[in-house]
């Protein structure tokens, strides 16, 4: 497995992992409620993750294997983390843990001094296993609950 910078021509792989992950993993969150699936997966589309990718200021990373995207992250200078998201078929294999530590080191390299992100419900037991803490009271996203967490990007 790589982790590499997502291109332009990235786009529609990149936003086809992310849509099955919410859609397939993200199960705990949305509950198969069409109405928060639709708001969730509204942002996902292959010209909106293309803008995301060439966004300045905001790095696209991806986890790549033989060509196939495994995972899609995504993370501003300032260390804001939007996206990590893990293909159903390479769940539990590490990926998400190798990613989001790719992620932080680039926050930590465009000079982040720390890591915020707003969790899903999914993944909490991941961030808080990954060094992470709760920093706030959960908030509405999409129509679920997001849990706002941050972990120091300690050199
Ligand atoms: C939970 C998730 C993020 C873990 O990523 P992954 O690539 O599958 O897993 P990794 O192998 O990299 O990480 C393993 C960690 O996942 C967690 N984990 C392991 N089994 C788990 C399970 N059955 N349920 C939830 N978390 C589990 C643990 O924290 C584990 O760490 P440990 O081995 O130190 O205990 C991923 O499976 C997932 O569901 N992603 C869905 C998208 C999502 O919610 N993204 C976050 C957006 S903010």
């Amino acid at each position: 497995m790589q982790i590499r910078n997502a291109t332009p021509e990235d786009a529609a792989a990149a936003c086809d992992v992310l849509r099955q992950s919410i859609a397939e993993l993200c199960l705990e969150d949305h509950r198969n409620d069409p109405a928060i699936l639709q708001r969730w997966l509204g942002n996902k589309t292959p010209e909106i993750v293309e803008s995301w990718i060439r966004q300045p200021g905001n790095s696209v990373l991806l986890a790549v294997d033989d060509g196939a995207v495994l995972a899609v992250g995504a993370v501003t200078d300032a260390g804001e983390i939007s996206l990590n998201y893990v293909s159903p078929t390479a769940r539990f294999r590490g990926v998400s843990r190798a990613l989001l530590r790719a992620l932080e080191d680039r926050a930590r390299e465009r000079g982040g001094t720390v890591s915020t992100l707003t969790s899903t419900s999914t993944a909490r037991r991941f961030y808080l296993s990954a060094g992470y803490a709760e920093s706030g009271a959960p908030t509405g996203c999409f129509g679920t609950t997001g849990y706002p967490m941050s972990k120091a990007l300690t050199l």
